[in-house]
């Protein structure tokens, strides 16, 4: 039976950590120049509904260095931009391609695509999950504190795909994970069923949160589709702030991590987030390194 990566939630602890072990032996060959064509003559179609950067430039990278090629399909220049139903598009790229990256907006529609695709379908965000950006930060944590077991994962902000993804992940791998979110901004109820019986808290007080953290994440107060909300969402994340206040009351040596793009002055300052280049720039590398795993393990056969 194909395998798809569609959210957090359908891979155990082991799964992501199998998918961490070949990321990082993948980086280590690509800083080698040690080749890893293990998709070699595969197509992977690109499918865009919203807008991206690293989500497009590391999946295409990816397939070219692991000997295969990408096809970008944008939303609107294709006919799912003109309604051609996800069950049929998803039995058309099965005929051309072998596998589908898909960005778009609800995560049915990327059920939708794996039931009808015959080949692998991988989730590149959807308002509910976003599975490749947290097992590249799962990775930099891992090669940061050598292991992922026991640290204490923060989340401050919107209880959004990040944070679905994050706490989903950080507890399937042993970690303990507190967020903070305001009334009304709260993970998903399905996310918040999954913790419920695991060392997860869930609170409005950022500092709560932050105390004792070994790693800080935030992200946007306003999601790809939310820019109308913007100023309503501003004023509702006042006092969600990663800033240095918030370090300070983190365990020493706390990382702080950003899927970005970052907002400088809203969910981040602009000094916490510099202080922190290093290891944020490291995370949006790691797209590049846990993409190229799980593509290998869901299209390939290595040799
Ligand atoms: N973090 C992330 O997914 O970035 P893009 O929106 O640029 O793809
Ligand atoms: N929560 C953000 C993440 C962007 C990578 C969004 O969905 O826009």
């Amino acid at each position: 039976m194909k395998k798809d990566l569609l959210k957090m939630l359908d891979l155990s602890g082991e799964e992501i950590l199998e998918i961490l072990d070949l990321a990082d032996q993948l980086k280590y060959d690509q800083h080698n120049g040690i080749p890893h064509r293990y998709l070699e003559g595969k197509t992977l179609a690109l499918i865009f509904e919203k807008n991206s950067t690293r989500t497009r430039v590391s999946f295409e990278t990816g397939m070219y260095q692991l000997g295969g090629h990408a096809l970008f399909l944008s939303g609107k220049e294709s006919q799912i931009g003109r309604g051609e139903p996800v069950e049929d598009t998803a039995r058309v790229l099965s005929r051309y391609c072998d596998g589908i990256m898909i960005r778009t907006f609800a995560q049915e529609e990327v059920e939708t695509l794996a039931k009808y695709a015959s080949i692998p379908i991988v989730n590149g965000l959807t308002d509910f999950a976003h599975p490749c950006q947290v097992l590249a930060d799962l990775m930099t944590v891992r090669e940061h504190q050598a292991h992922l077991d026991g640290l204490k994962m923060c989340f401050i902000g919107d209880g959004n795909n990040m944070a679905n993804s994050l706490i989903v992940g950080g507890l399937k791998v042993g970690m303990e994970v507190a967020v903070a979110c305001p009334e009304g901004y709260r993970p998903d109820p399905q996310v918040l069923e999954f913790a419920k019986d695991k060392p997860f808290t869930l609170t409005d007080d950022p500092k709560a949160a932050a105390k004792d953290a070994d790693v800080i994440f935030t992200d946007v107060w306003a999601s790809m589709g939310q820019e109308e909300e913007r100023e309503k969402r501003a004023k509702a994340f006042a006092g969600y702030q990663v800033n240095e206040e918030l370090m300070a009351l983190a365990h020493p040596g706390c990382m702080v991590q950003h899927c970005l793009p970052a907002h400088r002055g809203e969910e981040i300052t602009a000094k916490v987030f510099e202080d922190h280049a290093e290891e944020i720039f490291d995370e949006a590398e790691n797209r590049l390194h846990a993409q190229k795993a799980v593509l290998v393990l869901l299209m390939g056969e290595r040799k």
